[in-house]
């Protein structure tokens, strides 16, 4: 969050401005639903004096009212913004809160403690440069406490304080403050922080957050709030290699193109010669298009639209960088992924991976290895599931301009996002770039798909028919390619059960292997296409993930999909292959329409009703669909 990204209104804005003057720490807490994370946000804001006064008569009504502290203020409400948050007494979303005192000034990232709520922890920690894990004395290190600090360590986070809070209650004891710290120090050998605080406090009356403290003698350490006064600020964005995703092209007339977006790292002046990544093209920076008057520099955190002195292709998306330190372009890499989705990861799935503004297709190749979070060993897995950290391997479609999260924490970190539900499933650190792209090329070839079409005279295309097992997608292949064979077309078959005997033989039927059955089947479609050839694919295709896959990797003009439906109960009394009765019985796992999920197209190019028409009829309605859109 910076000053120049937010209007000038903005109340963010105009605490920073009045800040200014003295640096500015971000940082975030952690802590477990009771760990008193709120009273601890509160009890800072209120002794550094930034809650207005109005603020401060409501919260002494609210804590009447509410009556959790007695006649004290109850400081949690401070912090528990939103109604639902007071009444479930949870904090639910990251919220940023602002306060000063007179060395420095911060921006406090209060991230949820509930386990559910992983994805806003990711998403405070971010940004900050220190990380206070609070921890309730009477309990100790837990799996929460562990968590956070394994993925504050990932975030890059190298300044960790550990507050033992609720001191109080286990009678300001020496004793149990050290093995808790002795514990934590344990768990911590492996992780990479620079310096650990360890400070006994109680949240609720400040001692030793912004207080001192009589009942803790035999603590000689500073006040918490002094270690964040004084910790190092990084500055690795502003002192990194110049790096600017371009978020939009701004070009009003012919005579004008602007890049614009915000500077992630590094600096840039008028003369820089900049790399455009992935492309490799290198140009120097005219200048800036700036409403505040010309200017000769600007640096990161900073929204700037960029002139360069030549006409180089360079879309949305793009990474700008600088050429003395550039930034790696890639199709493979190996990250840290953390799942934030209920849904399980499915590897060889397809997700968007989005990285500054740039959105490409990508896949996890790989999972390497789970991280158990309490002991921080690597454990065997298939799939990661919601809250899971893993090692993966990630291809994307194309290569991407990047920088491995260790050197610079914008352009190494990425989401995925389901392409289905929109919505962001992990939250990756790129680790390093995986030697691939450099060693494998595409060939150019002379006789390519305009020759082939020309001389088989036909065009190539896919006809997709999708459905449960048993509702006539085999049947209906055949027959249609009778029907073509004798128009004198050029015809293939890929049926799931004969491909599944050669090429996917190795495939099973979980939803990774129907993924990857998919897939593989959808890259075979498009080199038939490329042949020439008219492509009938019969295949369950259970998942719309996949279906869309396909439609991507073969083309949109290039993919009729059929959807062949037929009723459960029809497909199940039909059972021509005996595999309904053998799934009831429990004698087949995953199968589609019993234990496993069958997803109805929902924008199919066609719908034939297969217990409703005639093999014939269908067939006809295909083939009167294919000339109506010019297929045939
Ligand atoms: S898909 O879901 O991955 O698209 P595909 O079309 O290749 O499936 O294979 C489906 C065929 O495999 C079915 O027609 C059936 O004969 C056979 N089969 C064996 N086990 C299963 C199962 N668990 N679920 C569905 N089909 C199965």
């Amino acid at each position: 969050m910076r000053s120049s990204n937010l209007p000038p209104n903005n109340p963010v804005s105009h605490f920073i401005k009045a800040q200014q003057e003295k640096d500015l720490l971000r940082f975030i807490v952690c802590g477990s639903v009771d760990d008193g994370k709120s009273s601890m946000i509160g009890r800072l804001l209120y002794d550094s004096k930034q809650i207005f006064d109005d603020q401060l008569a409501s919260l002494a009504n609210d804590s009447l009212q509410h009556g959790t502290q007695g006649e004290a203020i109850d400081f949690a409400l401070l912090t528990d913004g939103l109604q639902a948050e007071r009444e479930q007494g949870i904090t639910i979303d990251v919220a940023y809160r602002f306060f000063a005192t007179d060395k420095r000034a911060f921006i406090v990232a209060d991230a949820p403690g509930h386990e559910q709520y992983t994805r806003n922890m990711v998403t405070g920690a971010s940004t900050a440069e220190m990380a206070v894990v609070l921890i309730d004395a009477r309990k100790g290190v837990l799996t929460q406490t562990r968590r956070h600090s394994l993925l504050v360590d990932l975030l890059g986070i190298k300044n960790i304080i550990v507050a033992i809070n609720k001191i109080d209650l286990i009678d300001y004891s020496q004793e149990v403050f050290d093995g808790i710290s002795q514990q934590y120090l344990e768990f911590a050998k492996s992780l990479h922080f620079e310096s650990i605080h360890f400070v006994p406090i109680c949240a609720l009356t400040g001692e030793n957050l912004t207080l001192s403290s009589t009942n803790t003698p035999w603590y000689a350490g500073p006040r918490l709030i002094e270690i964040a006064e004084t910790v190092a600020v990084g500055t690795q964005d502003l002192s990194g290699a110049f790096r600017m995703s371009v978020q939009s092209v701004s070009r009003p007339n012919s005579d004008f193109r602007g890049y614009m977006g915000t500077i992630a790292s590094g600096e840039i002046s008028v003369g820089d010669q900049i790399r455009v990544n992935p492309s490799g093209m290198e140009t120097r920076v005219k200048g800036f298009a700036d409403f505040d008057g010309p200017r000769h520099s600007a640096s990161a955190g900073e929204s700037v639209c960029l002139l360069l002195e030549d006409e180089v292709d360079i879309s949305r998306g793009d990474l700008l960088s600088s050429v003395v330190d550039p930034a790696l372009v890639s199709d493979h890499v190996e990250v840290h992924l953390v799942w934030l989705a209920e849904e399980a990861m499915i590897p060889q799935r397809s997700y968007l991976l989005k990285i500054g503004s740039k959105e490409v297709r990508a896949h996890i190749d790989r999972l390497k290895y789970r991280i158990d979070i309490n002991s921080n060993e690597h454990v065997s897995a298939v799939t990661l599931g919601l809250n899971d950290i893993g090692i993966c391997n990630i291809s994307t479609v194309t290569p991407i301009g990047l920088d491995p999260y260790d050197l610079n924490r914008s352009t190494g970190a990425f989401v995925l996002i389901d392409r289905i539900t929109n919505r962001t499933v992990g939250a990756g650190m790129i680790r390093h770039s995986l030697r691939r792209s450099e060693n494998v090329q595409w060939q150019e070839l002379t006789v390519g798909r305009e020759q082939r079409e020309l001389m088989n005279e036909q065009k190539g295309f896919v006809v997709w028919l999708t459905g449960l097992s048993g509702s006539g997608k085999s049947t209906i292949a055949n027959a249609l390619e009778v029907m073509l064979h004798q128009r004198k077309i050029r015809t293939f078959v890929l049926d799931g059960d004969n491909v599944r005997h050669g090429l996917n033989a190795d495939l099973g039927f979980t939803e990774t292997d129907r993924a990857e059955n998919i897939r593989r089947v959808a890259e075979v479609a498009k080199l038939f296409v490329d042949a020439g050839m008219v492509t009938i694919v019969s295949f369950i295709s259970p998942f719309e993930a996949e279906r869309s896959l396909a439609k991507e990797i073969i083309g949109e003009s290039d993919f009729f999909e059929v959807f062949v439906d037929a009723p459960m109960v029809v497909v199940e009394k039909r059972d021509t292959k005996g595999l309904y009765a053998k799934a009831r019985a429990g004698l087949l796992p995953n199968f589609t329409g019993v234990d496993s999920p069958y997803e109805i197209p929902t924008n199919p190019n066609l719908r034939v009703e297969s217990s409703v028409s005639s093999v014939v009829e269908c067939i006809d309605q295909i083939v009167a669909e294919l000339v109506r859109n010019s297929f045939l």
